[in-house]
């Protein structure tokens, strides 16, 4: 290596040594593709038939929030789930969007300055090293959980979070049985600029979720590739450790 690739290579390092290789890799591809998101969620999947809007919609529904409550949507990315929740929970309410990569995060600030929220807070943090504030009402992540390896820690601290009665929904990624492999393996392609690779469908929460959370549901979305899951705080949950 050259000593000037040296230097950028040892700056990187230095400035994220709490990152680990897969995350700094995740954040790097949201910065550098920040703005072409919206337009691929909002025109490119949809034209492969993946309705965004409409599990979105399902998942803050699945919440049942209602004014003044206090919701956090964990790796909100541009805020494309903001409008909805802002709808349930009203100016009286509160929202938190936490998400790792600064560049999807002003994206989420111009929606919030346009609407003229004045109680949505933005928060830049890797999920697995947020302290979660306590009595959430409701807390929603959509194609989030498959980019993290501390899945049963950050749930359980969730778990901890939610008030009584709060609620968790997760719309995410799963390997789909019925898909033949090669359309299977096309899609993490087209998907890769957002640092999707075929690890991140083996990363299912149905069995974590199960154990913390009582009232769940589960439904297969979009052939099976995604899914989404929902739960009530349960009062014994079976903690690991
Ligand atoms: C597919 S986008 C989803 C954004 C938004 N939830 C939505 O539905 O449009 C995934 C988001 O998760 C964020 N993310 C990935 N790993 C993260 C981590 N460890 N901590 C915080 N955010 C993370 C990315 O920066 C990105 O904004």
């Amino acid at each position: 290596m050259k000593s000037k690739e040296w230097n950028l290579h040892m700056k990187k390092a230095l400035m994220k040594p709490h990152l680990e290789k897969s995350k700094q890799r995740v954040e790097n591809a949201y910065q550098k593709n920040a703005k072409y998101y919206d337009f691929a969620v909002k025109v490119f999947y949809p034209l492969m038939g993946l309705r965004i809007d409409e599990y979105r919609k399902k998942a803050v529904e699945y919440l049942n929030l209602n004014e003044g409550d206090f919701v956090i949507d964990l790796g909100c990315g541009t805020g494309l789930c903001f409008p909805l929740l802002m709808e349930k929970i009203g100016p009286n309410g509160k929202l938190i969007g936490i998400d790792i990569s600064t560049e999807m995060l002003s994206i989420a600030e111009e929606r919030v300055k346009s609407a003229g929220w004045s109680n949505v807070e933005l928060i830049h943090s890797d999920i697995e090293e947020f302290k979660f504030p306590t009595e959430i009402n409701g807390l929603i992540s959509t194609g989030v959980f498959g980019y993290l390896g501390k899945r049963t820690e950050v749930l359980e601290k969730i778990h901890k979070a939610l008030a009584n009665n709060g609620k968790i929904v997760i719309v995410d990624g799963k390997r789909p049985q019925k898909w033949p492999s090669f359309l299977f393996k096309l899609f993490v392609k087209l998907s890769s600029p957002y640092g999707l690779t075929e690890s991140y469908f083996e990363n299912d929460t149905s069995e974590i979720i199960s154990r913390l959370f009582q009232n769940v549901t589960f439904e297969d979305l979009y052939g099976g590739l995604l899914y989404i899951t929902a739960g009530e705080k349960h009062q014994n949950p079976k903690i690991t450790n």
